[in-house]
């Protein structure tokens, strides 16, 4: 799940690398959805985790997808009731298998990995791509991880 993160933060440079499945998958599980165009490889799943974890995604610097996504809840936040008090919002969803899913959201209107992130960064860190994408830029040891993870330090939207 970390992965998704680097699905919509990064432009792919140079060759396209092989995927890698994670050790921990279990053999027999279907293959994961992948997009041909973003292989899985070990630099790439460290980056996303780096992010998953890191405030400075939110626009306030205050909130990263592990704030409510809390690993000892099976990625969810323990709680009964939304974190937010703004209309429709929703309790926060455990996160698990996102590899193997074909609908994302409670009620299932994000078709895609890559579409669910992008709504979470809008709804729920109240950031725009673009400007978090700024200040990942800006932040000095992300230059060596995007260049590990792509081939080259530039981080896009
Ligand atoms: C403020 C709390 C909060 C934060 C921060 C947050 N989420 Fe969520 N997340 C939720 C809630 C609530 C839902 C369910 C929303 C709905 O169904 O409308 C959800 C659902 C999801 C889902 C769909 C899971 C499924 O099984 O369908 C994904 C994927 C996800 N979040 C990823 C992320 C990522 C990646 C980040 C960081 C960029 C993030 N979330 C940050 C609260 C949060």
């Amino acid at each position: 799940m970390l992965v998704t993160l680097l699905l919509c933060a990064s432009a792919v440079t140079g060759p396209t690398p092989p995927s890698v499945i994670p050790s921990y998958v279990p053999a027999g599980m279907s293959p994961m959805r992948i997009p041909k165009d973003n292989p899985l490889t070990p630099a790439r799943i460290e980056l996303g985790r780096h992010l998953f974890y890191d405030p400075m995604l939110s626009a306030t610097g205050e909130i990263s997808c592990a704030t409510c996504h809390q690993q000892r809840y099976a990625f969810a936040d323990g709680r009964v009731r939304p974190r937010s008090s703004r209309p429709g919002a929703r309790s926060t969803m455990p996160l698990f298998n996102l590899a193997w899913r074909e609908r994302f959201f409670w009620d299932g209107r994000a078709g895609t990995l890559e579409a669910a992130v992008a709504d979470a960064f809008k709804s729920e860190l109240d950031a725009a791509p673009p400007a978090a994408a700024r200040r990942i830029a800006a932040a000095r040891p992300y230059a060596a991880r995007f260049k590990a993870a792509f081939g080259d330090g530039v981080v896009t939207p």
